[in-house]
């Protein structure tokens, strides 16, 4: 299914995004990746065993940027049968302490950044005959996660551009796959360890914290069985569908621990 393929991933020096890499690599894809800082991109295009990786500085918050950068990728090297939307930043903190900047910066990138790529990949996908996109989002697209305002509005918005894409693109042969994962170890969240509020911790920590390898399996296992909505994790798969099917007990939850949280030594 990969072999031979051209696959982009957004994100592709860090992470997620690396750990597909890494994997896809092995299975004999294609693969451009993308992100801003050109060091960390020539550190993994320097590394064993990325002799067919290319790389490519983009800013993914930039619709010209990606459209120039894509089109000139297509000439070069032809155009991407699978799309990887991992390029993605966290910000957490409580909601009166995120700035609307904040919340900006994080729509552009996590948000627009994902919607810049897939416009500027479609009209190759429809000259193809076809192709496939894979949505990095977040179970926090799903649920509402304390100390994530700014994040969560994100995610919540690629979960719902990427539900309306999967139905309006399948006609066209354009497979779309929405990746809920939950919290997993990557430099991502080593970013907010020193700053992060108790809740948060709280609440993320009910489920089991991944490895990024671990995550980038499901992905690929996921994508290879067609799955639309792939949840790396049983018991982040438990969580989200019993907070999707009874909201009002996903909600409980997350208030009980919080309470609890505030009845030890942390009364608010
Ligand atoms: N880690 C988690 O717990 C977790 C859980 C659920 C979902 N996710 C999602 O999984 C995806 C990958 O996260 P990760 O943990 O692997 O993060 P990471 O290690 O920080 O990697 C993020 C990648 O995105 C790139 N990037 C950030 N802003 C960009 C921009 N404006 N344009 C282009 N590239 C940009 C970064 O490179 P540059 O900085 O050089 O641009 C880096 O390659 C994200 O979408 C994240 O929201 C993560």
């Amino acid at each position: 299914m990969f072999a031979g393929k051209n696959i982009w991933i957004t994100g592709g020096s860090s992470g997620l995004g690396l750990a597909l890499a890494r994997m896809l690599g092995e299975r004999g894809a294609n693969l451009v990746l993308l992100a801003r800082d050109r060091i960390k991109l020539d550190k993994v295009k320097a590394s064993p065993g990325s002799s067919k990786i290319e790389t490519m500085v983009c800013d993914v918050a930039d619709p010209r940027a990606v459209d120039e950068c894509f089109k000139g990728l297509a000439a070069r090297l032809g155009a991407p049968d699978i799309l990887v939307n991992s390029a993605g930043v966290l910000l957490e903190g409580y909601f009166e302490n995120q700035p609307l900047a904040e919340f900006h910066r994080l729509m552009s990138i996590n948000y627009f950044g994902t919607l810049h790529c897939i416009q500027s990949a479609l009209p190759m996908f429809k000259q193809n005959g076809g192709g496939r996109i894979v949505n990095i989002a977040s179970s926090g697209g799903l649920l509402g996660i304390f100390g994530y305002a700014a994040y969560c509005s994100s995610k919540f918005a690629v979960v719902g551009l990427t539900e309306v894409l999967r139905a309006e693109l399948k006609p066209q042969n354009i497979a779309v796959h929405l990746v809920c994962p939950a919290e997993f170890n990557s430099p991502m969240v080593e970013g907010i360890a020193g700053g992060r509020t108790p809740e948060n911790r709280a609440v993320v920590h009910t489920v089991p914290v991944l490895e990024a390898g671990a995550v980038a399996r499901a992905v690929i296992a996921g994508v290879e069985k067609g799955k639309y909505i792939i949840i790396p994790g049983l018991p982040v798969q438990v969580t989200v569908k019993l907070g999707r099917a009874w909201p009002g007990l996903g909600r409980a939850i997350m208030d009980s621990r919080i309470k609890k949280f505030y009845q030890g030594p942390n009364k608010r």
